[in-house]
């Protein structure tokens, strides 16, 4: 197992997909087009949900497809920075069938990517199949991907459990979804762990990192968990392109990825705040880091700071960031700067971040400088009022 970079990754699970006839789709705008379930992409399936239900025609004709998405996902919004793995922007890695291929190519391939093209141990790596739970379409056990990967795939059956719908059926709001086999990567025993004897995938300590999750795409959820079957199978795939950075590079956290730790080295070098120098100071590094690779994606999708829908996202994320960059000591705006390194680290596979770069140093600037002059005004009222 070599330490590979976030960025060759990537491009070794798109070349891999490639070569077994996939089509590279670029990644799509983080601004959903013609859906109106969603504000954000937050999925790498979601900007392809009409191919899945088969609403329309696929992509240039491929059935089979493999993207890296740009995703936001903000409900943990608070949590970022004061854990490893939390972040409002992450990249998610993909092969999809649409009405081609089904479970049995599936495991395969993620299996031989795993083993051969990541080299990853066979004895760290363990899987999950959908136990099943509840009536209905939805409530059946997954046997048939049991059978696939103890029996074709050869997964030794002490890497294999079943988990219920929390963890193994995969739908993000309305739309296509379905059970799923879960891949998980041992880190070795968890020093936290509430349960050490019983420790196993799905335990909440980090012993077990889920980081590849293979859906299996059958079903269409109405919204209010109606389910009808599809007039076609699908595959959708879902691998966090961090999360396989983090066990690629033998990190604990996905601060410490080398491309992410690069953008914190810049915030670092700006601010003469050090990595490590205490935990309210790695916070807030943290936090800038995380929000700026989020802010940068966004503007370079068009979306402008505002107090409603994306805008208002995006404006909160700023902001953030430029309170944090304030506890760090820095009172002139710098994430206009901070956003240059976001844009090198991320723009051979982005090349928009790149075309627009001007603009999104324009925008940020902007709206630090808007942050600042209302923190002035909101000052000056406050010292006048205690003078009163
Ligand atoms: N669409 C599968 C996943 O994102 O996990």
């Amino acid at each position: 197992m070599k330490p590979l970079g976030l960025n060759e990754i990537r491009e070794k699970f798109l070349s891999f997909f490639e070569s077994k006839g996939h089509l590279r789709m670029q990644s799509s705008s983080l601004v959903p087009q013609g859906d109106a379930s969603l504000l954000l992409i937050n999925s790498g399936m979601a900007p392809l949900k009409p191919y899945f239900s088969g609403e329309a025609p696929p992509p240039q004709g491929n059935r089979r497809a493999t993207t890296c998405q740009k995703c936001i996902r903000t409900p943990d919004i608070e949590r970022v920075g004061k854990t490893s793995r939390h972040g409002t922007f992450f990249e998610m890695l993909g092969n999809f069938s649409f009405g081609d291929y089904f479970k049995s190519e599936a495991c395969k391939w993620a299996w031989e990517f795993c083993t051969e093209i990541m080299e990853l141990p066979i004895d760290k790596l363990y899987v999950t199949v959908y136990a099943g739970e509840g009536d209905g379409l939805a409530g059946f056990p997954d046997e048939q991907a049991y059978d696939i990967w103890a029996n074709e795939v050869g997964v030794d059956p002490s890497h294999l459990s079943r988990l219920g719908k929390e963890d193994n059926f995969w739908e993000i709001g309305a739309g296509p979804c379905g059970p799923c086999s879960e891949i998980y990567f041992d880190r070795g025993p968890d020093p936290k762990c509430v349960d050490p004897d019983n420790c196993k995938p799905g335990c909440d300590c980090d012993r077990y990192v889920e980081f590849w999750n293979l859906v299996f795409t059958q079903f269409n959820n109405d919204g209010s968990n109606n389910y009808t079957k599809l007039n076609q199978n699908n595959i959708d795939t879902g691998m966090g392109l961090e999360r396989m950075a983090c066990i690629m590079q033998g990190v604990d956290s996905l601060f410490d990825v080398d491309t992410i730790m690069n953008i914190t080295k810049r915030v670092s070098a700006i601010t003469g705040a050090k990595y490590g120098q205490s935990e309210s100071v790695d916070v807030s590094l943290r936090v800038i880091t995380d929000h700026i690779r989020s802010t940068t994606m966004m503007i370079s999708d068009g979306i402008l700071p505002s107090n409603e829908g994306r805008g208002y996202v995006l404006r909160r994320l700023l902001r953030r960031a430029a309170r944090h960059g304030k506890l760090l000591g820095t009172d002139k705006p710098f994430l206009f700067e901070v956003c240059e390194t976001v844009i090198n680290e991320s723009k051979a596979a982005y090349p928009e971040l790149d075309e627009k770069k001007a603009h999104i140093i324009r925008v940020i600037k902007a709206e630090e400088e808007r942050f600042a002059a209302t923190i002035d005004a909101g000052m000056k009222i406050l010292l006048d009022l205690r003078r009163t």
